[in-house]
C-alpha cells in the first residue's frame, strides 16, 4: 500500500477505520506493481487489508478480518 497512489488534479483520500481508503476525485489508482486502474466513479474504496478478491478495490472482506490478522487497516 505504501507505493500505491492516486492520480488526478483534485484527489482527496479518507481512511475508513478498519476498512478501505475512500478516494475522491481520482482519475486512476496506481497499485504497488505500477498497474494503473482507471477510476470512473466519483468515489472509490481502495482495499487496505489485502484480502479483497477485487484488488485494488474493497469488496467488504475487511469486515471479516481482524486488524491483528491483516497487519493493516488499523486506522
Ligand atoms: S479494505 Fe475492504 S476488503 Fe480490504
Amino acid at each position: 500500500m505504501s507505493n500505491d497512489r492516486a492520480t488526478g488534479d483534485d484527489v482527496r483520500v479518507q481512511e475508513c477505520p478498519g476498512g478501505p481508503l475512500l478516494v475522491r476525485g481520482a482519475a486512476a489508482w496506481v497499485d504497488r506493481d505500477g498497474t494503473e486502474h482507471p477510476v470512473t466513479r466519483p468515489v472509490v474504496a481502495v482495499c487496505r487489508c489485502d484480502r479483497s478478491q477485487r484488488q485494488p478495490w474493497c469488496d467488504g472482506t475487511h469486515k471479516f478480518v481482524t486488524p491483528e490478522a491483516s497487519g493493516r487497516a488499523t486506522a
